[in-house]
């Protein structure tokens, strides 16, 4: 099973091929997800320390070129498949925001095109 760090958080186990912004959640951290998990708004974004995936979705690409972001993934379009390090860069308690947003399905959305990074 992956280990998953988050800094400032600590490690967990998590099960193969989790939702990384689900992850990310289930360990207690209030990461963003205002658009439900669909790659368009960015706030669940983090910066990979160590083990970032080689490949995106295509909507993940798309997005991060839009909106000129670079050095930062969208953990809405990332799955834990390898132990990963990981920084969350907007929580609830950084953020003016209630809550997290919608929640995100299980399984990555839209339906994944993956192309390498
Ligand atoms: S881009 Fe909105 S939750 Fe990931």
């Amino acid at each position: 099973m992956p280990k998953l760090t988050i800094e400032g958080h600590g490690t967990a186990d998590v099960q193969t091929g989790t939702r990384l912004v689900l992850a990310i959640r289930d360990s207690g951290v209030e990461i963003g997800h205002r658009c439900g998990g669909f790659g368009k708004c960015t706030t669940c974004r983090v910066e990979c320390l160590d083990g970032e995936p080689n490949r995106m979705t295509e909507a993940e690409r798309e997005k991060l070129d839009a909106a000129e972001l670079e050095g930062i993934r969208l953990a809405c379009q990332l799955t834990v498949d390898r132990d990963m390090s990981v920084r969350a860069l907007m929580t609830v308690g950084d953020q003016p925001w209630e809550d997290p947003g919608p929640q995100p399905a299980e399984t990555i959305e839209p339906e994944p095109v993956w192309l390498d990074r």
